[in-house]
């Protein structure tokens, strides 16, 4: 039967795979909207309903980063396999926080160069969302560079990850596979 919570060494509990995966999704749509919005004219009248659902599915992904970081402290995640070398364990637990601290940043760059350049963050064109910031283009504009700064390191952090998690399941020994803590694949024999 699948466990929500953590089942420490076996593997991670349904709501910490259902943010894992849900949340990979989002952030592959968010890279490939965000990336396809800016290359848009100013005068084509979709840019600002695309930008809209941007920020407002940004927003949701910052709300799910805080709950899966305030999740995998209170219900401790599974620890890395015993076999990895000491190099292998450092790497991996800096690369993860990197990618949390990325999950945060980009979109909380993002909500602050919308306040900086002189607007609020609408919800959905809903609710506006409280206003963080007063009007600074000067900084709104460094906001911009470190959102875009921030996506290409998150990019190289989860090629590193993805590569990780590769190795230790075909290149390393079947007790230095991790995957099937993740998804539902057999483990190695
Ligand atoms: C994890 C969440 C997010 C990711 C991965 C992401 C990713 C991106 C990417 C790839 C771009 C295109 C950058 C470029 O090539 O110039 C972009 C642009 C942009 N993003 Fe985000 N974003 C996120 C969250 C947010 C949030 C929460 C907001 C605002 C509330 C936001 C506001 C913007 C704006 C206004 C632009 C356009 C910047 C411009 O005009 O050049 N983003 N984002």
């Amino acid at each position: 039967m699948m466990k929500t919570k953590n089942i420490t060494e076996q593997g991670y509990g349904m709501f910490a795979k259902f943010l894992h995966w849900g949340m990979a999704l989002m952030l592959i749509a968010l890279i490939a909207v965000g990336t396809y919005m800016v290359g848009l004219d100013k005068a084509d009248p979709s840019k600002m309903q695309i930008v809209g659902m941007h920020k407002s599915f940004g927003v949701i992904f910052m709300q799910l980063a805080i709950l899966r970081i305030i999740w995998s402290r209170i219900n401790h995640s599974p620890k890395l396999p015993n076999v990895l070398a000491t190099w292998e364990k450092i790497l991996s637990k800096i690369i993860t926080g990197s990618l949390y601290l990325l999950m945060l940043a980009i979109p909380f760059s993002g909500y602050a160069m919308t306040n900086l350049f002189g607007y609020p963050v609408s919800l959905f064109g809903t609710v506006d969302l409280p206003l963080l910031f007063g009007k600074n283009p000067e900084m709104g504009l460094l906001a911009k560079q470190a959102h875009v700064l921030m996506v290409y390191t998150l990019l190289a952090a989860l090629f590193a990850h993805i590569a990780g998690a590769l190795k230790h399941r075909y290149m390393d020994g079947a007790e230095a596979d991790v995957l099937p803590r993740m998804m539902s694949i057999k483990p190695r024999a």
